[in-house]
């Protein structure tokens, strides 16, 4: 369904929402908004389809006075030159109108058929046709939002972050508490800029500093108007969460297991995101593979906010500046046990990182996360980064080799965690955390099933702890509760023995 909104400037969400529910058939499935393109920055319409998961699209005036609308207005027509922009804008892509518009305070909704999406029942062989095809706009088929934090709930064992363990190291922790004494004046990023410039030995108009990496793809789906936006999954779904909260209509390209290799990428797609290493299947891309997306007309985002975990960053397009449109975002999270500080940093054209910078506020990264950007990017902190690289890979030959039969490692781990299948994962994942751990769900990253877990590389002996827990869970099998038991002391029935 197409629902074409009219709105006031001013109008709230919960109008905006309210207007559009009192209209929308029972079961109508995928929806998506559509309005004037001046009309499509309205906080209020923002607001309403991000909190709903619904594409928005705005249209200028000259496309949608071109429409024909069954219930045309004057006055609408004086104003914007189309006679109706909630009829034109739902009738846009030439469906049937199926509830000419109505009016409720200050807004105007009307309904059509989305001619995008013409035969979703009638055609069985269509992608869209099947509840379980992930890469459609009709897939808001997962939480996009859920990250391991809610699962590594106090008490457990965390491997459902992926923050190195141990960390932030002392020197870095007496670099922050030095921060915070001098908090009273404004953050300055100069020294911040220059020294991550340096790292990558690039210029600094080219250095974005932000809050974390996550802060990027905000930016990015608040400066950018993508015709054809495509996020490569499974991966980190913060992108594509932006992007939709944004109004943006997202594609997925699925990877196919068990290699994860890259694949198809549509040739007009203007925005293409993926992760390298990724987040969840430990993957890493060859360089030459990823900087062959890149061509002139889109942007190309590369999220490497693991790549600091490959001793060497071998696959690292950090310091790439001849390839159009790439933008690397990067986090000290992971390595630097920073989640809580919000710090990152993004690499890229001079042009985009200054039309990111002109969406963030003012002051965006603290103080602290700047002095945690210069201590983190001297030559010192860079070999330290580097040698726990070298053994996390020790530690995950450990974790890969204590793992019991019946567990299977999906793809080729490269970074901080591994992916896992494992059947009945959902119970398996229930059962370990009643004996302390806590492991990353699968099922919400497009993509992948029920069956997947996602598991930290921790110590050896935590692995192997972990791996003893995991194999008597997987020999137990699913623990029922016996729905006649016996009272302790009695003798077994001939059918409890036989
Ligand atoms: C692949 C990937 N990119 C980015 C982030 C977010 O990083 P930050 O904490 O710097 O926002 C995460 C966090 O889980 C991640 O897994």
């Amino acid at each position: 369904m197409v629902v074409g909104v009219g709105a006031r400037t001013g109008v709230r969400a919960e109008e905006v929402l309210a207007a559009v529910d009192a209209v929308l058939p029972p079961r109508s499935g995928p929806v998506r908004l559509a309005t004037l393109d001046t009309r499509a920055a309205e906080p209020g319409l923002r607001e309403a389809a991000a909190s709903r998961g619904w594409p928005l699209s705005g249209h200028p005036a000259a496309a949608l006075v071109t429409v024909p609308v069954p219930t045309p207005s004057d006055r609408v027509a004086a104003a914007v030159g189309t006679a109706s922009v909630a009829e034109a804008a739902a009738l846009l892509t030439g469906g049937r109108l199926l509830v000419a518009k109505t009016v409720h305070g200050r807004v105007t909704v009307a309904v059509a058929e989305d001619a995008d999406q013409p035969h979703l029942d009638a055609d069985p062989d269509h992608p869209d046709a099947d509840p379980d095809h992930p890469d459609t706009d009709r897939d808001h088929d997962v939480d996009l939002r859920h990250h391991g934090d809610v699962e590594a709930t106090e008490g457990l064992v965390d491997l459902a972050v992926n923050v190195r363990a141990g960390t932030p190291p002392a020197w870095l922790r007496t670099v922050l508490h030095d921060a915070v004494d001098a908090s009273a004046a404004y953050p300055d990023p100069r020294a911040a800029r220059a020294a991550v410039a340096a790292a990558h030995g690039r210029p600094e108009a080219e250095v974005l500093l932000t809050a974390g990496a996550a802060e990027t793809f905000t930016l990015l789906a608040r400066a950018l108007r993508p015709r054809r936006a495509v996020v490569v999954h499974p991966s980190f779904t913060e992108p594509e969460a932006a992007l939709r909260a944004a109004g943006h209509a997202v594609e997925r390209v699925l990877l196919a297991p068990p290699s994860y290799r890259l694949g198809d990428v549509p040739t007009d797609a203007d925005l293409v995101v993926l992760g390298n290493p990724t987040n969840p299947t430990s993957v890493l891309h060859a360089a030459a593979d990823v900087a062959a997306l890149a061509r002139p007309g889109r942007v190309l985002v590369v999220d490497e906010a693991f790549a600091d975990t490959a001793p060497g960053e071998p696959e690292s397009l950090a310091g790439r500046t001849d390839l159009p449109g790439l933008l690397v975002v990067r986090s000290l999270t992971k390595t630097w046990g920073l989640a809580g500080l919000r710090v990152g940093y993004a690499l890229g054209p001079a042009d985009l990182v200054a039309a990111l910078a002109a969406q963030q506020p003012h002051w965006p990264v603290s103080a602290p996360a700047l002095a945690a950007l210069v201590a983190c990017t001297t030559p010192a902190a860079r070999a330290e980064a580097e040698a726990a690289a070298v053994a996390l890979e020790a530690d995950r030959a450990a974790l890969l080799a204590a793992l019991p039969p019946g567990v299977e490692v999906v793809g080729t781990p490269r970074a901080s965690f591994v992916l896992l299948r494992v059947p009945g994962a959902a119970r398996v994942r229930a059962q370990l955390r009643d004996r302390g751990w806590a492991v990353r769900r699968g099922d919400t990253f497009p993509g992948l099933s029920a069956d997947h877990l996602r598991v930290a590389v921790r110590d050896p002996d935590t692995s192997r702890a972990f791996a003893t827990a995991l194999a008597e869970i997987l020999v137990t099998g699913p623990q029922r509760r016996d729905p006649h038991p016996r009272p302790p002391g009695t003798a077994p029935t001939p059918d409890e023995t036989s």
